[in-house]
């Protein structure tokens, strides 16, 4: 028997007990006459002891010992005189009286503790040694507790898991697909799932009525911290429901999980249109763990000979609040963030409301104090406060406003990680104009079903179509997305039409939904969370990196066994790929 116990379990209740316990040797270190050794394991560290004066050989192997070395040990636990509160093992140690090495180890790269002094790169390609930290495989601990939480909530409520395909066809909307070259089909490729859309919506055809699948889904885009090449949704559809249902289902879920795994009871989810986010934060995604929402101007400015209000179609504003004393060069460094390329606005403009209720702003030449109050009454500002204005065309002005309002709420401190505010956005338009391409594209995707009391304007005015789609929202990140989707094949035949498809096109990419479709679907929508972005919302992490056992970098390698990689010409051949391999 290689243990009796594991390196987290024992206690003071244990003393005395003659214990075996296998694990890795994190530190050794020696006092005196005396060896102390951490050995750790998944469930956590115990003390060992070695003594000197009554055994002197033991020492010797102890003292032999390295970092990480995989060792077993028998011994008597006994209470330690100098105690540590730190870790739950830490009243206790073990008096060792046999010691058996059972792998040596390398020096490790980099130390094997939650405080490390290994960089990004190292610890990527030596992933499965950072796994072994204790915060690195907590974060794995979460992330498999919310999987099983949502299986058992999801199987309570009769959803089924059920398994789609990998090797999947290329659809043209959406993201950039991976594609596989098929062997047996030669100039044919395979793509890897996006998500399983079409599947799910099959079936439900088939009357499958509730199911779900935790699954991996791959997108060839460019990387952020909430992005990653291959990631994981939580998968959903359902027959016969409205929106309200899945809202509810899914906001159950996420009820569920924060009570059962964070001990926190949230609050119903506030429910904001898509306008209105766009209206008051300028996002789709906002952070509502803070107010200072936006306010427009433009009215209150025009005619007082400002080029730049006046002809900016839009002008915003946010009050930041106690900022009035923000000194030049505090101004000067957010003028600069606005400006960055990433952001891109002109410029900012400012209007201090200072204690003694007197009023300066950037554009004293222009505007009287009598003006500026009325800018700051209708930011609701008070004397400290400071109004940031931002002016231009309409969405990107919005977008660069909301910038600014973030950057804000992290310099006031507002936004905590350890407050969750959720919120449902809906009525997100059906389409998007695509200046470059000149056409409409689906803003969710082709099979989202219209307003019914917007279907009349697909022929006029199509941007202006609301769509049975909403996102859920937690601190500004988009958690999970869905929509009641069309069942009818006329009006997906329309949506195709309005989206530029010609008849044979929708045939040739979606024939077989639409197919399927003949033969009686039933009403049916569904959503997607993303797993890795609920976990790292759950775990307080800024990046889904640290929520994957293996992840890519940002180039979209895997840095531990260094793929991409080449393959041979031979390979190459025969997937009847006409290039020339390329030797590393
Ligand atoms: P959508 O494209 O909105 O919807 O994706 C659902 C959720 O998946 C997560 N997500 C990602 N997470 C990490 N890395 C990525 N590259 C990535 N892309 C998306 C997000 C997102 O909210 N089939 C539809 C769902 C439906 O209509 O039912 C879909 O995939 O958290």
């Amino acid at each position: 028997m290689y243990r009796t116990n594991t390196c987290g379990e024992l206690r003071l209740a244990n003393l005395n007990q003659e214990v075996t316990l296998s694990g890795w040797v994190q530190k050794a270190r020696r006092f005196g006459g005396m060896i102390f050794v951490d050995l750790r394991d998944r469930y956590g560290i115990t003390q060992m002891v070695f003594n000197q004066e009554t055994n002197a050989a033991l020492c010797e192997q102890a003292d032999a010992l390295g970092r990480e070395w995989v060792v077993q040990v028998k011994g008597i636990v006994a209470e330690r005189s100098n105690k540590n509160p730190n870790i739950p093992t830490g009243d206790i140690e073990i008096i060792v009286s046999e010691l058996k090495v059972l792998n040596s180890s390398e020096v490790p790269p980099f130390t094997i503790e939650d405080e490390t002094d290994g960089g990004d790169d190292l610890r990527m390609k030596y992933r499965y040694l950072d796994l072994r930290r204790g915060c690195v495989r907590s974060n794995l601990e979460l992330r498999h507790q919310m999987a099983f939480a949502t299986r058992s909530y999801l199987n309570d409520l009769n959803f089924m898991e059920v398994e789609t395909p990998v090797l999947i066809g290329s659809t043209p909307e959406g993201a950039r697909d991976f594609i596989v070259p098929s062997r047996m089909n030669p100039g044919e490729f395979y793509a890897l799932p996006q998500s399983p859309q079409l599947f799910k919506q099959l079936l439900m055809v088939s009357g499958f009525d509730r199911y779900f699948q935790i699954v991996k889904c791959f997108r060839d885009e460019d990387l952020r911290a909430d992005r990653q090449p291959e990631f994981t949704q939580i998968d959903c559809e359902m027959s016969f429901v409205e929106q309200e249902d899945i809202l509810n289902i899914f906001e159950g879920l996420t009820k569920y999980l924060f009570k059962s795994i964070k001990g926190i009871d949230l609050p119903d989810f506030p429910r904001l249109p898509y306008s209105d986010a766009m209206r008051l934060y300028g996002s789709d995604k906002p952070d509502t763990r803070f107010g200072m929402t936006f306010v427009e101007i433009k009215d209150l400015t025009t005619g007082k000979g400002f080029g730049v209000f006046d002809n900016a179609e839009y002008v915003g504003a946010i009050s930041a609040e106690g900022c009035a004393n923000y000194t030049r060069k505090q101004l000067d460094e957010l003028t600069n963030f606005v400006k960055r390329p990433q952001i891109g606005a002109s410029g900012l403009i400012y209007v201090r409301y200072e204690m003694d209720g007197s009023i300066k702003s950037s554009v004293d030449k222009f505007y009287d104090s009598d003006t500026l109050k009325l800018w700051l009454d209708r930011a609701g500002a008070k004397p400290g406060d400071l109004l940031l204005i931002i002016c231009g065309q309409k969405e990107k002005a919005q977008k660069q406003l909301c910038e600014l309002r973030l950057e804000m709420g992290s310099q006031l401190g507002l936004r905590n990680k350890n407050q969750f505010n959720c919120l449902w956005v809906t009525d997100f338009p059906l389409l998007e104009y695509d200046e470059e391409l000149n056409r409409y594209f689906a803003k969710h995707h082709p099979f989202t079903s219209p307003k019914t009391e917007d279907i009349h304007l697909l022929d006029t005015h199509p941007g202006d179509v609301r769509a049975n789609a909403y996102d859920m929202v937690i601190n500004g990140v988009e958690i999970g997305g869905g929509s009641i989707r069309i069942f009818d094949s006329e009006l997906q035949r329309k949506m195709f039409s309005v989206l530029g498809f010609t008849e044979e096109q929708a045939q040739a990419q979606f024939g077989f939904l639409m197919n399927a479709f003949k033969y009686g679907a039933p009403p049916h929508g569904g959503i997607a969370f993303g797993l890795d972005r609920f976990v790292s919302i759950f775990a307080g992490l800024d990046s889904i990196r640290d929520v994957i056992a293996f992840p890519k970098n940002n180039s979209g390698r895997d840095m531990m066994i260094d793929a991409p990689s080449t393959v041979s010409q031979e390979q190459l051949d025969e997937l009847h790929l006409n290039i020339k391999a390329i030797s590393k």
